[in-house]
């Protein structure tokens, strides 16, 4: 029996990668709220934008719809997704009686109570972020339309026409690239230096630790593979990292069998991360896929240590449930 020698490749898992603490209490509410109130549990809209996470919760009994009038009048428990919603979401919701746990992350929470803040002192609002992200499309619902300017790029700032220059604030979307952010709110004041802002800044924790670990990562790689959803914004944004520190490739994978190997070819040194919504044990699937392939090696660069936890609402707690 001939055995077929695999070529050697060294792999290098960037950490922190993976679950955040918004999207590991998103996911707990959901299986939560399972075990103490029973199937079904609706959510509205995917809870985080990763596939394998909404089929997992969809096997146990949650009902994922895109807006509530998709639901039936019912006493069981409808869930918000980790995103965040518009005002006339919850609204809608009392409106219905319906019994309402929100799972927007506390740093998604955190930019809809600036807004507020700003909007309360007075000042016309840019928010910079992805036109038609779900973060998005709540944080804009936060005020009454018009409140609130959507900018994307360098170019819509300079476009952008104040009503009143010396009385505007700015806000982020939590997951963007912290280069491009940089770039357009360094234009923000420079066209209106009085701008009020974020104290630290609005792109959370997670999404700046995942692309600084890109970062360091990218030098000693030819190039990355990136577990996530094709709708995930994080996850984008690191594959745009290794692509921009120079990477030869870099993808964004949601299972193992997506990965291109042909564009691999010749790659001694692959790292693999994973955003914020992406579980675990799918990088470990693309880990084996390696392994099918490869004679591995596997080296963790770690940039730093997280031990952020958000906690779950009372009205569904019940022991932790085993994230898969
Ligand atoms: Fe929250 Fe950031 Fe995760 S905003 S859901 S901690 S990616």
């Amino acid at each position: 029996e001939a055995t077929v020698q695999k070529p050697p490749l060294k792999i290098l898992l960037a950490a922190p990668r993976g679950f955040c603490a918004g999207v590991d209490r998103a996911i707990q509410i959901v299986e939560q709220a399972l075990t103490k109130f029973g199937a079904p549990v609706y959510v509205r809209h995917e809870i985080v934008h990763n596939r394998y996470v909404v089929d997992s919760l969809r096997a146990k009994g949650a009902v994922f719809v895109k807006e509530l009038d998709e639901i039936p009048d019912t006493s069981q428990p409808v869930i918000f997704s980790a995103h965040g919603v518009s005002k006339a979401i919850p609204e809608a919701a009392r409106g219905r009686n319906m019994f309402v746990v929100d799972a927007t992350c506390p740093l998604v929470s955190k930019v809809h109570m600036e807004t507020a803040r700003h909007h309360e002192q007075g000042r016309e609002i840019l928010l910079v972020g992805h036109r038609g992200h779900p973060e998005v499309v709540g944080t804009l619902g936060q005020l009454p339309e018009g409140a609130i300017t959507l900018v994307e790029s360098v170019e819509d700032v300079r476009a952008f026409k104040p009503k009143d220059a010396s009385n505007l604030a700015y806000v982020t979307q939590t997951t963007l690239s912290l280069d491009d952010t940089a770039e357009i709110v360094a234009v923000l004041k420079e066209r209106f230096p009085g701008i009020g802002g974020p104290v630290k800044e609005d792109i959370c924790y997670a999404t700046t630790n995942r692309q600084n670990a890109v970062k360091a990562l990218a030098p000693q790689i030819d190039g990355l593979i990136v577990v996530g959803g094709p709708k995930s914004s994080n996850s984008l944004r690191l594959v745009e990292v290794a692509a921009r520190a120079g990477c030869k490739f870099s993808f964004l994978v949601e299972r193992a069998a997506d990965i291109p190997w042909e564009k691999l070819d010749g790659a001694q040194t692959v790292g693999i991360t994973a955003g914020a919504s992406a579980p675990e044990i799918i990088v470990e699937e693309v880990v084996e896929a390696f392994r099918s392939r490869y004679d591995i090696t596997i080296d963790v660069v770690t940039t730093l240590e997280e031990r952020v936890i958000f906690n779950v609402p009372r009205e569904v707690r019940v022991a932790r449930a085993p994230i898969e």
